[in-house]
C-alpha cells in the first residue's frame, strides 16, 4: 500500500516535472536548431572552406527571388522540370552548398523549413568567415514555397555586367538603399567567380576601367587555372588579398590597411581592392562611378567596424524578405515540394 502510494506519488511528481520542463524543453529544441546548424556549418567549412562563401551567396539568391522561401533549393516543382527551376538560371552560375543544406535538413527533420536553414547557415558562415566579427540574431518560422522559376531568377537577380544605375534600381525594387548595395557587395571579399562572369573585364573592347598590371596578372593566372581545372571557364578567387605575393606585387596592390595573412576572411578588404580598380566584376567596379556609392566605398575601406555592423544589419534585412506566393509548406526534402 505504502509502496503503491509512493509509486503513484513518484508518477505524479514526474508528470509535474515533465509539465514544468515542457516550455524549457521547447526552448531548448529551438536552441538545438541553431546549435545543430552552427555545428554542421562549422564542420563543413573546416572540410571545404569554399562552402562558407557559397552559403552567404545562397541567402541572397534565395531571398531576392520570391522572398526567403527555399525556392532556390528545388530541383523540380510540380510545374517545372529541372531546366526551368531557379538553379538552372544563368544568373545562378556556380551556386553551391546544396549538399550541406540537405545534411542539415536530415538532422533537423520536419520541424524546420528549408528557408530557415538557408538563412541560419548563411548567418553562421558569415560569423565563421569574419572570425566572429559579423554576428546577428534571426527569427525563425519561415515557410517553404512551391514555386521556382529560372526565368524569374534571371529577371530578378542582378548581373555582373550591370551599370550602376541598374544595380541601384535592382536594389531599390527590394527597398534596399544604395548604401546597402555597397555594403552587401562587400561579400565579394570571399569566394570565387567563373571567368565567364568577368571576361568582359579582360577584353579591351568591353573592359571597364581595371588596373592594367592587375588585369595582366589576372589574365596570366586565368590561363594557368584553365589547365589546372581542365576547363575553359575556370573559377578565380574574388579577392586580390587572397592571391599570392607574386600576383599582388605584379599588380602593384597597395595592401596598406589590409591583412594579407587573413586569407579567406570576410572583412572590408573588398573596398581596398575596388578603390584600386582591382576587382573581378564590372558590377563591383561600377560602384565607383556613382557619387553616393563611391562615398560609401571609402567609408567602408576606412572603417572596418562600420562595415561589419552595416553588413550584419543588411543581412538581417535580406534574411527577412517575406516569402511571396500563396501556398507554403515545411518541405520534407529541400529539393522537392511535398
Ligand atoms: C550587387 C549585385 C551582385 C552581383 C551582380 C553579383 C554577382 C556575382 C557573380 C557573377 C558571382 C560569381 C558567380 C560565378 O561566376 O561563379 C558572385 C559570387 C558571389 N556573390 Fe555576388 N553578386 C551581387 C551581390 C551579392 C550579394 C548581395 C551577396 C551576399 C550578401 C553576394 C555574395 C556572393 C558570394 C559570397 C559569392 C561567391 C560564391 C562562391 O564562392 O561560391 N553577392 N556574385
Amino acid at each position: 500500500m505504502k509502496l503503491t502510494r509512493a509509486v503513484a506519488g513518484a508518477a505524479v511528481l514526474s508528470l509535474c516535472v515533465l509539465l514544468a520542463v515542457q516550455p524549457a524543453a521547447a526552448a531548448a529544441a529551438g536552441g538545438n536548431v541553431e546549435g545543430t546548424v552552427r555545428e554542421e556549418v562549422q564542420k563543413a567549412i573546416k572540410a571545404d572552406p569554399g562552402v562558407g562563401p557559397a552559403l552567404i551567396r545562397l541567402v541572397f539568391h534565395d531571398c531576392w527571388v520570391n522572398g526567403c522561401d527555399g525556392s532556390v533549393l528545388l530541383d523540380t516543382t510540380p510545374s517545372n522540370s529541372s531546366s526551368g527551376v531557379e538553379k538552372a538560371a544563368a544568373n545562378n552560375i556556380g551556386l553551391r552548398g546544396f549538399e550541406l543544406i540537405d545534411a542539415i535538413k536530415a538532422k533537423l527533420g520536419d520541424a524546420v523549413s528549408c528557408a530557415d536553414i538557408v538563412v541560419l547557415a548563411g548567418r553562421d558562415a558569415a560569423a565563421i568567415l569574419s572570425r566572429g566579427r559579423i554576428t546577428y540574431a534571426l527569427k525563425t518560422g519561415r515557410r517553404d514555397g512551391v514555386v521556382s522559376s529560372a526565368a524569374a531568377a534571371d529577371a530578378t537577380l542582378p548581373q555582373s555586367t550591370f551599370e550602376v544605375s541598374q544595380l541601384k534600381g535592382n536594389f531599390a525594387k527590394k527597398n534596399f538603399t544604395t548604401e546597402e548595395l555597397v555594403v552587401l557587395s562587400g561579400a565579394h571579399a570571399v569566394g570565387v567567380s567563373h571567368l565567364s562572369s568577368f571576361k568582359d573585364r579582360l577584353n579591351a573592347a568591353t573592359a571597364t576601367p581595371i588596373d592594367p598590371s592587375y588585369a595582366a596578372a589576372l589574365a596570366r593566372d586565368v590561363e594557368a587555372l584553365k589547365g589546372q581545372q581542365n576547363t575553359t571557364d575556370p573559377t578565380e578567387r574574388f579577392n586580390i588579398r587572397d592571391m599570392d605575393a607574386g600576383f599582388r606585387n605584379a599588380s602593384g596592390f597597395d595592401a596598406t590597411g589590409v591583412n594579407t595573412t587573413a586569407v579567406g576572411v570576410l572583412d572590408n578588404s573588398f573596398y581596398h581592392a575596388t578603390l584600386q580598380n582591382m576587382v573581378l566584376l564590372k558590377s563591383d567596379w561600377v560602384l565607383r562611378t556613382d557619387g553616393e556609392a563611391s562615398g560609401s566605398l571609402s567609408d567602408f575601406r576606412d572603417d572596418a567596424a562600420k562595415w561589419e555592423a552595416e553588413f550584419a544589419a543588411a543581412m538581417v534585412k535580406l534574411s527577412n524578405l517575406p516569402a511571396e506566393g500563396t501556398r507554403f509548406e515545411i518541405r520534407k526534402s529541400c529539393r522537392s515540394t511535398n
